[in-house]
């Protein structure tokens, strides 16, 4: 049997025509930039997100370095986040001309340890930005107390957890100064092809999102502060209006078949296998990966017997951000953040996606049985 790490091509079948006509009408409007689809998806999105402003653009990434910059992040500031992430979250902060300053993870979760925050903050930070990793809103409380009592804005990296909520009801995006999304193909919602968005709950920081996503210039030709093109395509926002409406029966499938993954796993009696752990067990995680944690030294094994077995799999992510080629002028180390380095030698990924059957899954887990017996 194959099990793809994801199959996006289910997904498309069944909205094939609606999608092919969507992209007709953008095509004989000819209304490529910012055009209706733009405004509409705009609208739905703040809705859906439950934040009051949400403004499309270019990328997951763009939204980050946008966020970072509406909300004065510049040269000389520092930004604190996760180094288990992707390369985007901590890319941005250096695009925007600040330095990231890394805390390591709470191994559990996986998500930014807010109980490190307050001694890592200094006079120069300006932003945190947590990682709500793999769907699951990272718990905020405590890191906005604390940001809010020295001074620092949170960011919310939302970009794998859109309709994510945490056990309070609150929704991923809408909680901290502004949230980033990426329709990158493989999100839960996905685009086909780059797109992106920031959410606010602050109307200035909305006015100047839209201001630093077309150059800096709310009026044509007269600019207010230097920004950058990154404007959602009208494409992209036509093909997320024909989704969304299908996105929480698609996150809903995702989580029924976690749930049934972590039976399955419990039942076989895998010791050596953790299964995703909960902030809260009353929240919503989206499950837009399903990592398990196995022992260090048979991982990679691990990895390749799923591979030769027609199971897809990966890993997110191998090297943790400090460790990074490019960030070894910040001067971390090996060994500085044990427990995302930890993370980045003993997760992988299982097939995850709202069509995934039952029988592939029960073959998943008897290939992973097979691997420990
Ligand atoms: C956590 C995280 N942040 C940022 C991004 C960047 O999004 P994009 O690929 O749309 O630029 C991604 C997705 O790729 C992501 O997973």
């Amino acid at each position: 049997m194959q099990v793809p790490l994801l199959d996006l091509k289910q997904q498309h079948a069944a909205l094939r025509d609606e999608l092919s006509a969507a992209l007709v009408r953008v095509l004989d409007s000819q209304q490529f930039i910012m055009g209706e689809d733009v405004r509409l998806l705009e609208a739905e999105l703040a809705r859906y997100t439950r934040a009051r402003y949400a403004v499309g653009c270019g990328s997951g990434s763009d939204a980050l370095l946008l966020a970072l910059l509406a909300l004065d992040v510049r040269e000389g500031s520092e930004v604190v986040t996760t180094p288990f992430t992707f390369f985007a979250t901590a890319g941005a902060v250096v695009r925007a001309g600040a330095r990231p300053v890394f805390v390591d993870i709470e191994p559990r979760t996986y998500n930014l340890d807010a109980s490190k925050l307050d001694e890592i903050i200094t006079g120069r930070t300006r932003a945190v930005i947590p990682v709500h990793l793999y769907g699951q809103m990272a718990e905020l409380d405590g890191m906005l107390g604390v940001a809010r009592d020295r001074g620092v804005r949170v960011i919310e990296d939302a970009a794998q957890a859109i309709g994510a909520e945490d056990a309070e009801g609150r929704s991923a995006g809408a909680v901290g100064d502004a949230g980033c999304f990426s329709f990158y193909p493989t999100k839960n919602l996905g685009a086909a092809g780059e797109a992106g968005l920031v959410t606010t709950n602050d109307e200035e920081t909305a006015e100047r999102l839209r201001r630093l996503r077309v150059h800096g210039g709310a009026t044509e030709y007269h600019h207010d502060e230097v920004g950058f093109n990154s404007r959602l395509d009208t494409f992209q926002a036509a093909v997320l209006r024909v989704k969304l409406p299908h996105l929480d029966a698609w996150s809903d499938a995702r989580r029924e078949r976690a749930a049934v993954y972590t039976r399955l796993l419990d039942e076989a009696g895998l010791a050596d296998v953790v299964t995703p752990p909960f902030v809260s067990e009353g929240a919503r995680h989206i499950f837009h990966q399903y990592v398990v944690r196995v022992p260090e030294a048979r991982r990679d094994a691990l990895l390749e017997h799923l591979k030769a077995h027609g199971v897809g799999t990966k890993v997110y992510y191998p090297v943790p951000l400090h460790l990074q080629p490019c960030f070894a002028d910040l001067g971390y180390k090996e060994g500085d953040f044990p427990e995302s380095e930890r993370a980045a030698r003993s997760t992988l990924a299982l097939p995850m996606f709202p069509e995934l059957t039952g029988e592939q899954q029960e073959y998943v887990v008897e290939t992973l049985r097979h691997f420990f017996l």
